[in-house]
């Protein structure tokens, strides 16, 4: 998989991108990120990426020339399944959006910045919007580091135990079981004698009541999606 960033701020995804797991990833050859500042696609002499709204209003807008030169670069490369512009009007990122997103050859994520961009870009090029929440960020980029978190870590090969992604929360709609390492105990405080059992049938049964009891306490809108299939019968 590649991923093709655009962005005004390259730098601020210095982090995210070179520790961990999507470190990895990105040596093990899994997934290519490449990450382009929309600054140096601009003719202006002096660079400039931004101007004001037409009609008037606070904020300046990101102009189309710098943007649609840098899709239009990258489109000559290549064929893209999704170009995404991180935008808090787009669709809130959930697990299926990541699992869809995973199983993409090439994305182009675009980062806005300022008050967004020209209508003209998200007409004529973006074919998907992304939110990660109902909030307002000062740009698109720490956004689009979550994309790219969440859907490197779902291509095989990126976890070591393939499992692990599998049974991740969300997967199955629902929250994790309660999960618990050495010491068994540790300031007087046990862990569920089921889990020392060694009973695997019980255990696996354990997990599945607690990740249906903790949904429906914690996320009741979950829950009613997904009902037990003992509550269901009731
Ligand atoms: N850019 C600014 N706010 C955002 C959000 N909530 N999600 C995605 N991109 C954004």
């Amino acid at each position: 998989m590649r991923i093709d960033v655009l962005t005004l701020f390259p730098q601020m995804f210095d982090g995210p991108l070179s520790e961990s797991i999507i470190k990895r990833a990105r040596e093990k050859g899994i997934v290519e990120i490449e990450l382009h500042d929309i600054r140096e696609y601009s003719t202006d002499k002096h660079k400039r990426v931004d101007d004001y709204q037409f009609g008037g209003g606070a904020g300046m807008v990101m102009m189309i020339e710098p943007i649609a030169a840098a899709i239009e670069s990258l489109k000559a490369q290549r064929e893209y399944d999704h170009i995404i512009y991180m935008s808090p009007d787009g669709q809130t990122l959930n697990q299926q959006t990541a699992n869809r997103l995973s199983l993409s050859g090439n994305i182009i994520l675009l980062c806005g910045h300022y008050k967004g961009i020209d209508q003209r870009v998200r007409d004529h090029y973006i074919t998907d919007e992304i939110s990660i929440g109902d909030y307002v960020l000062t740009g698109g980029e720490l956004a689009a580091c979550v994309v790219i978190d969440s859907i490197v870590r779902l291509i095989p090969g990126a976890i070591s135990d393939e499992e692990s992604a599998l049974t991740d929360t969300f997967q199955d709609g629902l929250l994790s079981a309660p999960i618990y390492t050495r010491p068994a105990v540790y300031n007087g405080w046990g862990v569920p004698d089921i889990l020392l059992s060694g009973h695997e049938a019980n255990i696996e049964k354990w997990r599945e009541e607690q990740a249906y009891e903790r949904t429906k306490q914690l996320r009741p809108d979950l829950y009613e999606k997904i009902k037990s299939p003992s509550e269901g019968k009731k």
